[in-house]
């Protein structure tokens, strides 16, 4: 399941719309009930209003009707390159935990392995986690 996740997070990715920082970042978000929401990063000439690939997973499931997750995969890189691990901003790890219990797997890659990291590993005394 994990490949078939970063799979899915890398083909959101080729839809990233990314032009100001040139970053491209996919997810791909494994509800409780099989569905598989992905997400890409969405960005704008305004700067702050930019929509990370995470939230935009989630937003995505949120509204239609999810609410429990089993697993999350992200990756990104600059021009759509895989050569580092793509590790999930501040605030997607608040609105990861808003859904998900410290245990939350969060698949990443480097573009060559595949680690997973929990949520409480990312964001450790979170608050509400
Ligand atoms: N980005 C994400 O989509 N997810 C993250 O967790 C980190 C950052 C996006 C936002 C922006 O479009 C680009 O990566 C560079 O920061």
């Amino acid at each position: 399941m994990k490949e078939q996740l970063i799979s899915m997070a890398k083909q959101a990715m080729d839809n990233a719309y990314a032009p100001y920082s040139g970053y491209r970042v996919g997810a791909a978000l494994l509800a409780a009930d099989g569905q598989i929401f992905t997400g890409c990063n969405v960005e704008n000439a305004a700067y702050s209003p930019t929509m990370c690939a995470e939230r935009v997973a989630f937003g995505k499931a949120v509204s239609q009707g999810c609410r429990e997750f089993t697993a999350l995969a992200v990756c990104g890189g600059k021009d759509g390159e895989i050569n580092e691990k793509c590790t999930p901003c501040g605030v997607c790890r608040q609105v990861i935990a808003e859904f998900c219990k410290g245990d939350f797997p969060i698949y990443l890659t480097d573009g060559t392995t595949i680690e997973v990291r929990t949520l409480e590993q990312l964001l450790p005394e979170g608050f509400c986690l």
